[in-house]
């Protein structure tokens, strides 16, 4: 998606922020039970203002989200009652948590140093198939070899052509398959997720993947 659209989703809340949960997402649970964190860093692209960046902070060493909006970055410091600073340009740091105020697409192997495991919630499904190639190739650029790739996506029918986009298993073998083994840990209808009333969707299932960079 164009980056004005974010801006304006932020600037407007409600239902173009409903992405945003209150709570910790189960899948980060999951990644937290199954993959060991202490001593690790967690890069969390298209973070948002999410809390999975607290439940990250607090098991592991450090954690870097990415968020192109700076309302959001600004929301997660002040709903959380974290002062940051500014150590460098866009770059805001409270205790072990650091947000970087940029595009995903701007930011180089250099600018992160050691990357352990990546966390993906609706972050590859908010962009179109159009640019969804570009996200992985990003992806492919941050994650060196042995880095764990926790993905979140939704698959739905019938097809939305706004975000999130459906992406299903074999869609993800796609995108990754060349690179990365895949583990797909969780295949879950959700006959009650707020997208299926709100669109009339026949079904709509949350699948989560552990992929490992070879
Ligand atoms: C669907 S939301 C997901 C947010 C978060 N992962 C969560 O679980 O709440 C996508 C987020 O990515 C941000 N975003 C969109 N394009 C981006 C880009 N190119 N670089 C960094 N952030 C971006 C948007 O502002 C938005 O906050």
């Amino acid at each position: 998606m164009e980056e004005e659209f974010w801006v304006d989703s932020w600037a407007e809340g409600g239902s173009r922020t409903s992405f945003h949960l209150r709570r910790v997402h189960p899948h980060a649970e999951l990644l937290a039970e199954r993959v060991p964190l202490e001593g690790r860093v967690v890069l969390v692209p298209l973070c948002g203002k999410s809390v999975d960046l607290l439940f990250f902070a607090e098991r592991a060493e450090r954690v870097v989200g990415v968020e192109l909006v700076g309302r959001a970055v600004e929301e997660f410091f002040a709903e959380n009652g974290l002062s940051p600073t500014e150590v460098d340009e866009g770059v805001f740091t409270a205790g072990n948590v650091t947000i970087r105020n940029q595009s995903l697409f701007d930011l180089g192997r250099g600018d992160l140093g050691r990357v352990d495991v990546v966390y993906d919630r609706a972050a590859l499904i908010a962009f179109p198939e159009a640019m969804r190639g570009r996200y992985v190739a990003k992806i492919l650029e941050l994650a060196a070899p042995g880095t764990r790739y926790f993905l979140n996506t939704l698959e739905y029918r019938p097809a939305l052509d706004s975000p999130p986009f459906s992406v299903g298993p074999e869609e993800v073998v796609g995108y990754y398959g060349e690179w990365f083994e895949i583990e797909h840990w969780v295949d879950e209808v959700q006959p009650g997720h707020r997208m299926v009333e709100k669109f009339g969707l026949e079904e709509l299932r949350e699948h989560g993947f552990l992929l490992r960079r070879r």
